[in-house]
């Protein structure tokens, strides 16, 4: 099966994010939103990344005028009734995330291939709101969508042979490199990532050492080009509690369980960059 046009639900942080990066690889993309405030606001912001890739040299205008020209912003979901490849990137709430997939079902082709780009959920949870299990997969892409490489396709016990290839090669197409992994809490990244983000605010926590001592020490001896808590400030410190708690609560693994420092600074309203404050201040 060809994907020639993908659908893409939810214009937010991951979903304009997507959007450009399957317009810029030539594909026609229809992406929607619940108003037309939060369409337009998404939109805006690919056009504002355009623009400063135009300004600093990476794209032409051309390029920007063509990318943009392959994206059509909606709010009507019928939108989709042509769409090969439609990936779901709005918010992480299961219940919601059925009710789209229900949707999606009936208004799309025979042929098309469901997707979510959920973090945490059950992704069969999902594929059973449709009469197409074996056509819906996780895509789980990373933030900034156009320029972290990686992408993992979660396969579910349904999910057919067919559709992880045509996925695999989509993401390739799309400049990714894709890995599989079995719909379990956290796929492949979330499952490493979390506990080592959570202890580094453990140490922290327990005065191991200083927070720019913990950086510094990761950077300098490990060679990562950040530190965690640097890299906790960038992320959200409520994101990370999020995924946590729900990786918790469905593998009751304490390897899971967030410190209490964590949850008292997301009380405090300390969530990192986006608040001006986490573990560092930010102006
Ligand atoms: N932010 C990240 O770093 C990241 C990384 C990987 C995966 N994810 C996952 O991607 C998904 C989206 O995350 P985000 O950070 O982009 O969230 P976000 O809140 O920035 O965007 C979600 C958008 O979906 C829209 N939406 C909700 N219901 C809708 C509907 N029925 N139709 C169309 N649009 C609808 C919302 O209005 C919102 O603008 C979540 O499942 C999240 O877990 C996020």
């Amino acid at each position: 099966m060809e994907i020639k046009k993908v659908g893409v639900v939810g214009c937010g942080v991951m979903g304009s994010g997507i959007t450009q990066l399957c317009a810029q690889s030539g594909y026609q993309v229809v992406v929607s939103e619940i108003n037309d405030e939060l369409l337009n606001r998404g939109l805006a912001s690919i056009e504002k990344i355009l623009a400063r890739s135009v300004e600093k040299g990476r794209i032409s205008q051309q390029d920007k005028d063509a990318t943009l020209g392959r994206i059509k912003g909606t709010t009507n979901t019928k939108d989709f009734s042509d769409c090969d490849l439609i990936i779901e990137v709005a918010i992480e709430n299961m219940d919601l995330k059925k009710k789209i997939f229900a949707e999606l079902d009936e208004i799309c082709p025979k042929h098309a291939i469901l997707a979510t780009n959920s973090s945490v959920l059950s992704i069969i949870d999902m594929a059973v709101s449709t009469k197409r299990p074996d056509k819906v997969l996780g895509m789980h892409f990373f933030n900034p969508a156009p320029i972290m490489k990686l992408l993992e396709i979660v396969r579910t016990i349904a999910t057919s042979d067919e559709t992880i290839e045509v996925c695999k090669e989509f993401g390739k197409s799309v400049g990714k490199t894709a890995v599989i992994a079995q719909d379990k809490p956290g796929f492949i990244v979330n499952r490493l990532w979390i506990p080592y983000m959570l202890h580094a605010v453990s140490l922290l926590e327990d005065g191991v050492a200083s927070r720019d001592d913990i950086d510094a020490a990761v950077t300098a001896g490990l060679n990562y080009p950040m530190g965690p808590l640097t890299l906790v400030d960038l992320t959200g410190l409520d994101v990370l509690l999020f995924v946590a708690d729900a990786m918790y609560e469905q593998l009751k693994d304490p390897r899971y369980i967030a410190p209490t420092l964590l949850k008292k600074m997301v009380t405090a309203g300390w969530l990192g960059r986006k608040a001006g404050k986490g573990f560092y201040e930010y102006k």
